[in-house]
């Protein structure tokens, strides 16, 4: 029976919202982490815990990191990193509200809401651009490419990185239908990749067997809207953060100075790490934390 936490696997995407928190009452941590083992449901939720919480409860989880700025030759993606991460899922926003309800009545006051930001699912798994996001997953090793190895408690964990997105839709739309399809490297039509694309299309930029060594993530992002704002919640799981950081860099244009098409039309407002414990049996295992 897998170790790691139900709904990371799970390739359907539901409607979600994702939450990210600080500590503000460190007395109070031990007892949350109790709540949150009592609250937690494999079906509806993923969880994440940041380096400072993990500083705090003096747990050392090995590759865990805080995020940074990372710098390219024309602008810089921002991080700002945060204590807690939590994905409530459900089949429609309002499921998706009642249990965002009872997370906040066991989490607030001991953690302060950062962000609330709401997900859903856009036409079977579509950005908001009109592309399908997902395609080359590995879904059939997902497993193998998230999950850590080690004692109880570590095995079965993964490592998390977040980053929201806001696009420019006006101006993606007024864009001719090729130039489109160049900018993320795949026909919207009939989501073919196709060769002649330019070495800025997205999916050339992050080809993960393209890095040495290969950089495979498995991403589960979902559009949102506030207001007349949109983008996409980028999340993506994997055993390092090497692979995410790697394609962010190449996206950048760090390695070569080419930028990713994406940047025409998008750009990233935060990024933050998580390492999200492993489950055993339908329970959220926090043994790590709790020693
Ligand atoms: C505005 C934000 C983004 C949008 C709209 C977006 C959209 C897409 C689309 C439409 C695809 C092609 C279909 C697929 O394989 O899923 C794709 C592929 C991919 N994207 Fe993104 N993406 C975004 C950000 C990112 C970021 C920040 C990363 C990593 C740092 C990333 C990593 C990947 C990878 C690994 C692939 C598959 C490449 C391959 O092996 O063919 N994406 N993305």
């Amino acid at each position: 029976m897998s170790l790691v936490q139900p709904l990371i696997l799970k390739s359907q995407q539901h409607h979600a919202s994702f939450l990210r928190f600080s500590l503000v009452n460190r007395e109070a941590l031990a007892d949350c982490l109790s709540q949150i083992q009592a609250l937690y449901r494999a079906e509806d939720t993923v969880i994440g815990f940041g380096q400072p919480l993990l500083a705090m409860n003096n747990t050392v989880v090995e590759g865990v990191k805080s995020a940074e700025s990372i710098q390219g030759p024309k602008r810089t993606s921002p991080a700002n990193q945060d204590d807690l991460w939590l994905r409530a899922s459900g089949s429609d926003p309002g499921e998706v509200m009642l249990r965002v309800q009872e997370w906040l009545d066991v989490l607030v006051p001991s953690f302060s809401l950062n962000e609330q930001v709401d997900g859903f699912c856009h036409r079977e798994g579509r950005d908001l651009s009109g592309y399908v996001d997902g395609t080359e997953n590995p879904e059939d090793n997902a497993e193998q490419v998230v999950a850590l190895t080690g004692e109880k408690g570590i095995a079965g964990s993964t490592m998390l990185a977040v980053q929201k997105w806001q696009h420019q839709l006006k101006h993606f739309n007024s864009l001719p239908s090729k130039h489109q399809d160049d900018i993320i490297g795949r026909r919207k039509s009939d989501n073919v990749e196709f060769p002649e694309s330019p070495p800025s299309a997205h999916v050339r930029r992050t080809a993960q067997e393209s890095f040495t060594p290969e950089a495979f993530m498995l991403r589960r992002s979902l559009p949102w809207i506030e207001q007349q704002d949109c983008g996409l919640n980028f999340v993506c799981f994997a055993n390092s953060f090497y692979p995410f950081e790697a394609q962010l860099k190449r996206m950048l244009g760090c390695e070569d100075g080419i930028e990713d098409g994406l940047f025409e039309f998008s750009r990233p407002l935060s990024t933050a790490y998580y390492w999200c414990p492993p489950v055993d049996g339908e329970q959220l295992d926090l043994c790590y934390l709790q020693l």
